[in-house]
């Protein structure tokens, strides 16, 4: 069964319940990593635990939700493996997973309700990765992340043979 961590801060909270239980009702296990509490508290801490958790591999995905679920995916985007995407609407949720392979989901409690949050959701579980040229692509931005130029140009340089992809 797939394993998702979720998480919040204190604004994020008022969703995660429903989300939770949305995430279980279509057959993934769910594991809160926190806030139990609505008492105010630093994003950071909650992007850190769950990226750490879906690069530990004991977690498949990750769900995380803020006010606007941008700090709390950028936080979780600064672990090493994890690509973490914000998303209002389902499209694009739908499209990290299949060209970029991501493997956060990021949404702010101020800016979706609960249907179109779980509209999003629900769009980003049911993609899977594409692979072929996006996986290049992905391979890049790995290439980036742990600072290795020559690994970057490598692929880069296979990419211009291809340009037509
Ligand atoms: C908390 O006030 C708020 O900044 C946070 O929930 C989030 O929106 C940050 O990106």
């Amino acid at each position: 069964m797939t394993k998702i961590a979720i998480a919040s801060d204190h604004v994020g909270i008022e969703l995660k319940p429903a989300i939770m239980a949305y995430v279980q009702s279509l057959g993934y296990e769910v594991t809160d990593f926190g806030p139990d509490s609505a008492v105010r508290t630093d994003y950071p801490i909650y992007g850190k635990k769950v990226g750490e958790a879906v690069v530990s591999d004991d977690y498949d995905l990750g769900i995380l939700i803020c006010g606007t679920g941008v700090g709390i995916s950028l936080s979780a985007n600064k672990v090493a493996g994890v690509r973490a995407v914000v998303c209002s609407e389902p499209y694009s949720a739908q499209l990290s997973r299949q060209h970029n392979n991501t493997n956060i989901l990021a949404f702010g409690s101020r800016v979706v309700g609960l249907e179109l949050a779980k509209m999003i959701v629900k769009s980003w579980l049911d993609a899977e990765f594409m692979g072929g040229r996006h996986l290049r692509r992905v391979d890049e931005m790995g290439a980036i992340e742990a600072g290795d130029d020559a690994e970057f140009e490598r692929i880069r340089q296979s990419t211009e043979a291809r340009y037509q992809d």
